[in-house]
């Protein structure tokens, strides 16, 4: 509802394709939706709606549920372009380079913090997001993990705890870092966040202290998700399965018993094509663990080091060209399956109940975001009702 004002109900008509991420009625042509409140209340045929207040014309056009971006690191400041540019000319990717962007955030103001968070957030808007998830990890110390999630919460009930990114430099050692984060770190951050995250990987956290900080986090009341397999073989996937987390993240080195862990767990995988873009990596096999059964999540990984994209319709074209993901499946993935990544019902499919959380393409179907890529087709996008751009 606009502040102030009476809830307004709305009306979208003559949708020429309507991808409602709804697995029993994926997909309606010539469809009509009302938003009343804030949420969907009726999905059918065009020119056949119920009055509303407001009446949208989209024109033939297709409409999306807002794409959700369940894995993003949007709180930072520095600048790692450098990096990149080494990368380009041979260097390969460590998880070494999140220390540069810890030592710059550590010396940033909230102020400055939150200003460029808010202009990541706009940019994701604008490109069609409507629900992003937001870590911490770029801070490291009690102090600076918590005013880091405390920023991020005031752009997403999303929010999660990654105090274990990697070991800072100024700890003493490995053991006494974990012990902060399972300890005073967790205290400090725990009211801020939904989520707690672990980088399981060599370099940064092995399976004992993946295990041990998720098993913390849960004792605090957060829900877990695992960093795993992103830059080799490792445990990761494994663990989440062992500990139920929502969604493994990364699955770019998978085994077939990793593979089977996620299938048979319920885990979603969640892919995040932007990462192996940016590093020049081989892409993870959406295929398989689709054949499989694995539920697939598509996000953008936004982060200064290894995925400095916050556009979705970039990643469903990446997973599409790159991933061998058909249209469907991918829009799918960044749709349904990021909402299911964040164990969510009420966003990521448009049907009766949901939030009237949507994009209008200036296309006629949402295989043009594929088809089309970096052409900017998110025409219109909506929360709750209310028209964002
Ligand atoms: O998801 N893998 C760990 N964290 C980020 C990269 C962070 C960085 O390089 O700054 C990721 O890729
Ligand atoms: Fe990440």
């Amino acid at each position: 509802m606009r502040s102030g004002e009476r809830p307004v109900s709305t009306l979208f008509d003559q949708i020429g394709l309507l991808y409602t991420g709804d697995p029993g009625r994926e997909e309606i042509e010539n469809a009509a939706l009302v938003v009343d409140d804030g949420r969907v209340v009726w999905v059918g045929p065009a020119g056949s709606a119920p009055g509303a207040d407001e009446r949208v014309d989209t024109g033939g056009r297709c409409v999306i549920p807002g794409f959700v971006d369940s894995h993003a690191h949007l709180v930072f400041a520095g600048d790692r372009t450098a990096e990149f540019a080494a990368r380009m000319s041979g260097a390969s990717y460590t998880a070494g380079g999140i220390r540069t962007t810890v030592e710059a955030t550590r010396a940033a103001t909230d102020v400055r913090l939150a200003a460029r968070t808010a202009a990541l957030v706009a940019e994701m808007q604008a490109q069609g997001t409507t629900t992003v998830e937001i870590k911490s990890g770029y801070g490291l110390t009690v102090e600076d993990e918590r005013r880091c999630l405390e920023i991020a919460q005031a752009f997403t009930e999303e929010t999660t705890y990654l105090g274990a990114h990697v070991v800072p430099p100024d700890a003493s050692s490995a053991d006494d870092y974990v012990r902060t984060v399972t300890g005073e770190m967790l205290e400090a951050c725990a009211p801020y966040a939904r989520w707690i995250d672990v980088f399981c990987e060599r370099g940064a956290f092995d399976a004992d202290q993946t295990r041990e900080i998720l098993l913390a986090g849960t004792k605090a009341g957060l829900l877990p998700r695992i960093h795993a397999n992103q830059l080799g073989n490792g445990p990761g996937a494994q663990i989440a399965a062992e500990v139920g987390a929502a969604s493994a993240d990364h699955c770019t080195h998978l085994t077939a018993e990793d593979v089977w862990a996620l299938s048979s767990s319920g885990v979603v995988a969640t892919l995040l094509p932007g990462a192996e873009f940016s590093t020049r990596s081989p892409y993870p096999d959406a295929r398989r663990l689709l054949d499989a059964g694995v539920t697939v999540a598509l996000a953008t990984d936004c982060n200064p080091g290894s995925s400095f994209t916050s556009s979705m319709p970039f990643c469903v074209a990446l997973a599409v060209r790159e991933m061998r993901m058909t249209p469907l499946e991918a829009i799918r993935a960044a749709t349904y399956g990021g909402a299911r990544a964040l164990r969510r019902g009420d966003i990521g499919t448009l049907r009766v109940g949901t939030r009237g959380d949507l994009v209008i393409l200036d296309a006629p179907a949402y295989v043009h975001l594929a088809y089309r890529p970096g052409v900017p087709l998110v025409a219109q996008v909506w929360k709750e009702g209310r028209r964002l751009v």
